[in-house]
């Protein structure tokens, strides 16, 4: 039985839809750090999407009482939280489609991501191994950073148990996408909501290269340096902002739904869904940059093609290069650090 409907997106889009109430369609997707900043608020619009079925919340500590306030919301879907007792965080994987991974610590000021790498991969490693042990077939987002060093983790911890597969495993980069896209429409006065400005290399500081030529824009001098300036430190100015309590959560916890909900899209049928994403990549792995962010045409499988770059001005090349360079040496940390610490 199939039935058309109009439904409202949690982004504001009113889209046509068609899906089929079997048992085919069930979706259960997973929030590791669900008590967390962008944990529940991620949780809470993933709970108003329709596409899902099942809510799996676990937390090292509070993940029952965000599940219990959330599972009131008068949607269908139903929420459980887990904590590392009980039955833990084995039922709360088992099953999942989507995993979504923004559990670790967050920047205060003053930090780089890459200060948070200590911290941040010993947890980033041991929800892996969780994952790949429970739901190896799973579609792994990791939000968790230093993004461009915990996505070669979690492969290398795949790789380790033998169940990797470069399709399913996507670093969250879309705040940038949508810093990016707010920002140039606060200059160019134009609509946000239609704005997409693509943004390629990975995610943090100088490897956030967002390409405005693609989108037909050109920007001089000081304001284009202060364009760029803002969407590659554009999380400075929420970690200075909320001064010590930690770094973009509600806009982060949009821009993970939003990648979510694409994914499910295209797990459900529709075709053309892209979203840029960091993934393993063939780019530039001749230049031994393995991992690259790019736009991605999402499909039922996961990664269904990568697109390549495209055309650039000279300035954004050079922005490229610069790009290249720290992301090699930031996925070559990851992996080190994991084959040392498996
Ligand atoms: P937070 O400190 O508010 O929340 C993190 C949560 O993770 C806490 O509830 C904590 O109990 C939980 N946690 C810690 N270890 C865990 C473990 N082993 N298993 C399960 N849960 C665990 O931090 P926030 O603000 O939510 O940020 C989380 C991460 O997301 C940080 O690494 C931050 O840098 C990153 N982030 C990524 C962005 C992106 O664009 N990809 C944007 C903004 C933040």
């Amino acid at each position: 039985f199939a039935a058309r409907q109009i439904s409202q997106s949690v982004f504001g889009a009113v889209q046509r839809r068609t899906f089929s109430a079997t048992a085919s369609n069930a979706t259960k997707v997973a929030v590791l750090g669900a008590a967390g900043g962008i944990g529940q608020p991620l949780s809470l619009l993933l709970k108003l999407n329709p596409r899902v079925t099942e809510l799996a919340l676990y937390d090292i500590k509070g993940a029952p009482g965000v599940a219990a306030d959330i599972s009131h919301i008068n949607t269908k879907s139903t929420v459980k939280g887990y904590e590392p007792s009980g039955a833990g965080i084995k039922e709360c994987l088992t099953g999942a489609e989507i995993v979504l991974i923004p559990a670790g610590v967050p920047r205060k000021p003053g930090m780089t991501r890459d200060d948070l790498f200590n911290t941040n991969a010993s947890i980033v490693r041991d929800l892996a191994k969780a994952a790949a042990d429970a739901c190896p077939e799973a579609n792994i987002l990791v939000i968790a950073n230093p993004v461009n060093s915990t996505v070669p983790i979690t492969a290398e911890v795949f790789k380790s148990k033998g169940v990797y597969n470069p399709k399913r495993l996507f670093g969250v980069t879309t705040l940038d996408v949508v810093r990016a896209s707010r920002f140039i429409s606060q200059l160019k006065s134009t609509d946000p909501a239609t704005e997409n400005i693509t943004v390629v290399g990975g995610h943090s500081g100088a490897t956030i290269v967002p390409l405005l030529s693609q989108a037909g824009y050109t920007l001089e001098g000081a304001e284009r340096d202060e364009y760029i300036k803002r969407v590659q430190f554009g999380g400075d100015e929420v970690v200075q902002a909320k001064g010590g309590a930690g770094s973009a959560t509600l806009s982060m916890a949009m821009a993970g739904a939003r990648f979510a909900e694409s994914l499910l899209k295209a797990a459900q049928g529709q075709s053309g869904v892209v979203e840029p994403t960091y993934v393993d990549s063939p780019l530039y792995k001749d230049q031994g940059v393995t991992y690259f962010a790019s736009q991605v045409e999402l499909g039922p499988n996961g990664v269904e093609k990568i697109h390549p770059v495209g055309k650039v001005s000279e300035f954004e090349q050079g922005l490229l290069d610069v790009c290249l360079k720290d992301l090699k040496s930031n996925i070559e940390k990851g992996e080190k650090w994991v084959k040392e610490n498996m």
